[in-house]
Formats: C-alpha cells, structure tokens, sequence
C-alpha cells in the first residue's frame, strides 16, 4: 500500500512542470485532507500490532514525499531564476554613435554655471527648506506681522498649521540660517525653489531664486558692486555689462539698491551689455542691523550685503526666451531646443555659457 503510493507520488512530483502542479501535488499527499494525512490519522484507530507493522512505513513515506517536493521545488526555482536571469539582462553600456536623448534643463545648466561663477569667489551653496516657518521667511527678515510686504508676496499658507508654515516666497530665509548656524565670516549662494500665488506670461506659481550673503568685517556697498558687477559679466559672458544701482526699498536691506544691466539691440534682439536701455535684474542692499541681530549675532561687528534675483528670468534673457511658462510645461521639443547635453559643463576655463 505505502510503496505503490510512494511510487505514484514520486511519478506525480517529478512530472510537475512549474511550482504550481508541484504545490497540488503536495496538498493531495501532505494537506490537512491529503493522503499521506489520512494514512497518519487512520494510525490511531489501529490494534497495537498493526499499528507497530504499519507506523515506520507510514512515517517513512511521508518523509519521502516530504523530501521529494522540496528537492524538486528547490530545482524549479533554480530553473525560474535562470529563466529570469536569461530574460532581464541589462546592457549598461552607451550606445556607440548615438547621442543619448536626455537633455539639462536651462534652470538646472544656469544654477551650475551661477554656483560655478560664485565658487570661483569663494562662495559656498547653502539650502534651506521649502516650507519654512513664518520666523523665517518674514519676521527674521524684518518683516513684521503688520508688514505690507506680506500681502504683497502673494504667499501659499500650509494649511492646518494656522498661517504659521508657508511655501517660502524667496530664498531669503537662507540668509537667516545660515546666519544662525555659521560663525561669520560668511559668504554663501543659496539657489531654490520659491512659491507665490501669481501666473501670467512672466509668472509661474513656483519658480527659483538665488540669494547670495556676504557676513564679514568691514563690508561696504562697494564689495556689493564688485561682487555683482564680476558676477553679471562672467555670467552673460561679456566686458560691457554696465550696472546702475537705483535706490530702493526691502524691509531686509538698508540701504536697499535694486539694480539695471544696460541691454542693446543685436540682430532684432535686446541682449544684455552696452547701454541702450535698461532693465532691472536684482535686489540688493546692506543686510539690516535687526537682521544680523535677529540671528544672534552683534551688528556693531558684523556687516554684510545681500542679493537675490531670478535664475529663470536670467536663463530668459541669457538664452533668449521669452515665455516663462514654457520652462514648466515638460514640452519635449522645448527641452531638444533649449535644453543642454550633458557634454554642455559649464567652467570658467571652457566658458560658462558652454
Ligand atoms: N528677497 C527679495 C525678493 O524676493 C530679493 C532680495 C534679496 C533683495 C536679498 C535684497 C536682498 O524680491
């Protein structure tokens, strides 16, 4: 009786073809109604010598069985995985002659070369989070709660968190971190994602800035220039970048400058350099007393300036776009027409603007 099961068995697992014919071969023999289980039970209901007959046999077969299905499940995940192995091979290798498709988008390649620009002077990068704390983003820049200017920065507020968290509306909350977190002297860039309730033609809800800091002993508005006036050259890759620094107003700066790069026409285009008309690129300004000692440190040994501007609109008018809208639409053909190979690494020795 136990061995022609024993061989029906043995036939039936060698016969499954995958792990499901073997997992019912396995609960006909060994599940809670299977027949092997059925012989284990009927041992009760034995005479005592029958019983001592019957029993090894009884325990030996299910052992076999037992056995059997696991050699001949393990030999079917070996064959599967061999399978898969065979399938799913993987060619890492670039293909000869064929440009890869991907392409830089022209905020990641103008956030390189600015950060590439600023480090040849000594700046680090420095970040901060996109939902900042009302501290932060507005009474540490002095910005108090009364303040106009709150209104005027259009700002998203967190829901449920009582007007307390906001989408930052500028990088300058950066300035105060770092402010916090480094004995100065300090000089960092800080470019990032900001976010404010506006859209049109040159608005989008979400865009970026770049902030800069300088803390150090000494600092006056004549490093400002300097610092702006190298930066804007190198990055439009032109001598005749002129500044003109216009008296202005942050709650965060004083004195506050905004300033205008001089722009000409070149074949029906207005570019950045020489001095037909102006526009205005940046804010700026000496970093406010009550902003240094917002963040712990002493005003009377501390000073700095600070400057924040756009990195989309200076991609714009770098690279002549026009419509900021188009920067967020993930239109392929934007991106093959504006977008940079990964060739295109910008450095001061080969050229920034690649
Ligand atoms: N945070 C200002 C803005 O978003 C720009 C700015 C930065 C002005 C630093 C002065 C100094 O408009």
């Amino acid at each position: 009786m136990t061995q022609s099961l024993a061989a029906r068995f043995e036939a039936d697992i060698a016969a499954a073809a995958d792990l499901a014919a073997l997992e019912a071969v396995r609960v006909a023999a060994l599940g809670k109604s299977g027949e092997v289980t059925q012989l284990l039970k009927s041992l009760g209901g034995m005479d005592a010598e029958t019983r001592t007959a019957e029993a090894p046999r009884i325990h030996a077969l299910r052992e076999a069985v037992t056995s059997a299905i696991a050699a001949k499940k393990e030999a079917l995940e070996a064959a599967e995985l061999d399978r898969r192995l065979a399938t799913e091979h993987l060619d890492l290798s670039l293909p000869a002659g064929e440009w890869p498709r991907g392409s830089i988008h022209p905020v990641s390649q103008v956030m390189d070369e600015l950060t590439e620009i600023f480090a040849d002077m000594g700046f680090a990068v420095a970040e901060g989070p996109e939902i900042e704390d009302d501290w932060h983003n507005f009474s540490a820049l002095n910005i108090p709660e009364t303040h106009p200017a709150r209104a005027m920065h259009d700002t998203f507020y967190i829901e449920g968190s009582g007007g307390h968290q906001v989408l930052r509306t500028h990088t300058s909350p950066v300035q105060i971190r770092t402010m916090q977190s480094t004995q100065p002297p300090i000089r960092i860039i800080a470019p990032g994602r900001v976010y404010r309730s506006d859209s049109d033609a040159t608005h989008t809800p979400m865009f970026h800035q770049i902030e800069g800091l300088v803390i150090d002993r000494g600092i006056t508005m004549g490093h400002l220039k300097w610092t702006l006036e190298t930066f804007l050259k190198a990055f439009f890759e032109r001598d005749d970048v002129v500044l003109r620094l216009r008296p202005s107003y942050f709650p965060f700066t004083e004195p506050s400058a905004e300033v205008d790069v001089g722009w000409s026409m070149e074949k029906g285009r207005r570019v950045v350099g020489g001095s037909e008309g102006w526009m205005e690129v940046l804010g700026s300004g000496m970093v406010h007393p009550r902003v240094i000692s917002a963040c712990g440190l002493d005003p009377g040994e501390w000073q700095g300036f600070a400057f924040g501007t756009g990195v989309d609109r200076l991609a714009m008018l770098k690279y002549g776009m026009d419509d900021l809208r188009a920067f967020f639409d993930g239109d392929l053909r934007w991106m093959k027409h504006y977008g940079f190979t990964f060739l295109d690494v910008p450095t001061l020795s080969g050229g920034v603007g690649a």
